[in-house]
């Protein structure tokens, strides 16, 4: 087997929140986009994934709706990231997915940064925000707690190298590592069947490289990667630790949530899909039948 070195990779950080508090906002500008501006409804409905150069290094991004119906997404979003920045508007304080999104981070173990929000608003209340955040046992350290609090303004970007600089300090003290020069492997964040161009996935590479042409198993499918893109649509031709990336070659469309594997032997992985879509159908009749 193969048992390369392990090297310090970017941290994966989920944005999370409630509903309209700016988690999209907020990435857009870190990354200098306009995301938020061209969603259906003001609504995010899937997850975003970015990575993002700052001058301290890279990190990687997802970013999670805050509508109550996608519960499962914030739960997958939480479970594959190293730190949660958790965004709450000054304006509105602690809202039901607020609380939600602790949940989700305290159940994965996972340290918490929190965004203060829309700062820039006449009726912002941070303290407010700090004494209701403190009541769900998300102690600032200014109270003898460990969770760093920053006041940001999505729309002015104040506070936002503030923010960024205690995300990396909190990557730095998890001393985060993966194997660089091995098959890769990961997780699905999301999939879907494209008219055009067929399955195609966004998978988070959590260690290891991706390569166009490698076979993988991901879930109960599997296929030889035949494109690669970034999250701005551009080609790429390798993906390595807590590097998204978009691929498409599979021959099904998997679940989000899937683990992904690159494996040497086309035939074998074939053979494990098949078996796992079996049982995945014999499941599914199963109970349909009870
Ligand atoms: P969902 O993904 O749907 O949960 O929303 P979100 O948390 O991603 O919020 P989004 O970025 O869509 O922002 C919601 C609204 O708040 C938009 O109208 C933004 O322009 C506005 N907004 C976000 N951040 C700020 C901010 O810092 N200040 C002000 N004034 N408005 C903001
Ligand atoms: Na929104
Ligand atoms: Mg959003």
């Amino acid at each position: 087997a193969q048992t390369a070195e392990a090297l310090p990779r970017a941290p994966v950080v989920t944005v999370m929140g409630h509903v309209d508090h700016g988690k999209t906002s907020l990435l857009d500008y870190i990354r200098r986009a306009k995301v938020a501006a061209g969603e259906a409804g003001g609504i995010t409905q899937h997850i975003g994934a970015y990575h993002v150069q700052t001058e301290r290094g890279m990190v990687s991004f997802l970013d999670t709706p805050g509508h109550e119906a996608f519960t499962a997404m914030r739960a997958r979003g939480a479970q594959a990231t190293d730190i949660v920045i958790l965004v709450v508007a000054a304006d509105d304080g602690v809202m039901p997915q607020t609380k939600e999104a602790i949940k989700h981070a305290k159940a994965a173990g996972v340290p918490i940064v929190v965004a203060i929000n829309k700062i820039d608003k006449p009726d912002a209340s941070p303290d407010r925000v700090k004494q209701e955040l403190v009541a769900e046992e998300v102690v600032p350290e200014e109270y003898g707690g460990d969770v760093p609090f920053v006041p940001v303004s999505a729309k002015t970007g104040q506070g936002i190298d503030d923010l960024l600089e205690q995300v990396l300090l909190q990557a730095e003290v998890l001393e985060l590592k993966a194997p660089v020069d091995a098959a890769a492997k990961g997780l699905v964040i999301e999939a879907q069947l494209d008219k055009g161009r067929g399955p195609v996935a966004t998978v988070l590479v959590q260690s290891g490289t991706l390569k166009t042409g490698d076979v993988v198993l991901a879930g109960s499918t599997y296929g030889r990667v035949r494109a690669m893109l970034d999250e701005d649509g551009r080609t790429i031709k390798s993906a390595g630790p807590s590097i998204p990336v978009e691929i498409q070659g599979l021959t099904e469309v998997p679940q989000a949530g899937d683990e992904f594997m690159v494996m040497s032997d086309e035939r074998r992985a074939r053979e494990i899909a098949t078996y796992r879509a079996g049982k995945f159908r014999n499941t599914k009749l199963a109970k349909a039948q009870a």
